[in-house]
């Protein structure tokens, strides 16, 4: 390729979804297709055990914080973690029904018509403290459980969350044991480099100059769909079929058969492939760690275990798939269930919530620092003109 040029486009990339299109800089993660993710130069695998705040100051500042340093840090979010109560109000005057992801994202809007600052940074920060109590609220709200208790942010980010959450039938010792997996599962989806579809968006959207809030609420309608953060509801319900198709105690020929029938009538099978990664996704390999570590007896877990070891070995014989290996949405919910928090619809809300993190942070990159500080201009992809008459070519 000749001096200074990253990527040359060719007709057949057109319409393909901007894959692997290099246009811009991410600070705060990388994906290899080969390794994984890594958050500032750091494997996820060894993230997994942080603590979310720490994890979030080295997203934020891009360097390991000094104890001191993250526990000043801590303070800061703790002082700004409150939502306004007009918020609050305006989060339990929503719909109590359709889909939680739209009304999360309504939830975000309405934060910001009472707390935005009008300031990247600051917004940044006082919506990363925020979410939890935000997101509980809608969850309790429109699930029809328990009011939300008075935040408590001294209990820890994630220790926090789960105590707004009312969740129905929960004894004390299963909402202590479903803090370690919500803390795993809020690090591991905090980023994943700055090209996946509800960053982009949302940095699209800040690059018109729309404040924080809203180009969050967009992030997360582009993260609602079954294509992205939708798709671990999708991977439940393949892993309910299966189970319900096999049985908890079905050998690997079993799952092999039922994939290879499944294939052979054209059906999808769920969890499976990557648009970058070509390996098992390393945040796949911790929840899948720490599901045979926690809940190895539970049929669901059984099974996802089952079809972790025989699915790419099907889908490497029936299809020429680039990644046939699993990614995080063939055992995220199986995991959560298995854990006491059996509810789907609230799947995405729990990725969103996490990923609002890592959007937000490169929304500060991009408004505040590339460029020398000037910020990138608004996006502006090109479109070639086709005439209508050469559609389907
Ligand atoms: C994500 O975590 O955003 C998903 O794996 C999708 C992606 O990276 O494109």
């Amino acid at each position: 390729m000749r001096d200074g040029v990253l990527f040359e486009i060719t007709n057949d990339q057109l319409e393909t979804g901007l894959r692997g299109f290099p246009i811009g800089y991410c600070t705060t993660s990388h994906v290899d297709p080969h390794k994984g993710l890594t958050y500032v130069g750091r494997p996820i695998a060894n993230l997994g055990a942080w603590n979310p705040t720490d994890v979030i100051y080295l997203l934020y500042f891009g360097e390991v914080g000094t104890s001191s340093q993250v526990e000043t840090f801590r303070q800061d979010l703790m002082q700004r973690a409150i939502c306004r109560k007009e918020t609050l109000h305006a989060i339990r005057a929503l719909p109590q029904t359709g889909p939680a992801m739209d009304l999360f994202a309504a939830a975000l809007l309405l934060a910001g018509v009472y707390e935005s600052t009008h300031n990247y940074r600051e917004d940044c920060l006082n919506v990363i403290a925020r979410i939890p109590e935000i997101a509980a609220t809608l969850i309790n709200h429109h699930a029809g459980w328990k009011e939300t208790p008075a935040s408590q942010p001294a209990l820890g980010y994630m220790e926090n969350f789960v105590h707004m959450l009312q969740i129905p039938h929960l004894t004390p010792l299963q909402k202590e044991q479903l803090i370690p997996l919500f803390r795993l599962f809020n690090i591991l989806h905090y980023d994943h480099c700055g090209g996946n579809l509800s960053t982009f968006v949302g940095k699209a959207v800040a690059s018109g100059l729309e404040p924080m809030y809203g180009s969050l609420a967009a992030a997360m309608t582009a993260l609602a769909g079954p294509r992205h953060g939708g798709a671990n509801q999708d991977g439940l319900a393949f892993t309910q079929e299966l189970l319900n198709s096999v049985g908890e105690n079905a050998s690997p020929s079993d799952v092999a058969d039922w994939l290879r029938e499944r294939l052979a009538r054209h059906e999808l099978i769920f969890g499976f492939g990557h648009a970058v990664l070509r390996v098992e996704d390393p945040r796949a390999a911790l929840f899948y760690h720490y599901a045979e570590k926690e809940y190895s007896h539970h049929p669901l877990i059984k099974i996802a275990l089952l079809l972790r070891n025989v699915g790419p070995k099907v889908l490497e014989e029936h299809s020429k798939m680039a990644d046939p290996h699993p990614n995080i949405d063939a055992i995220t919910g199986a995991l959560l269930s298995a854990a006491g928090f059996p509810y789907p619809a609230y799947f995405p809300l729990l990725f969103g919530l996490s990923r609002a993190v890592g959007i937000a942070i490169q929304i500060v990159y991009e408004r505040l620092e590339a460029r020398g500080g000037k910020g990138t201009p608004i996006v502006r992809p090109l479109y070639l003109y086709k005439a209508r008459s050469q559609r389907d070519q």
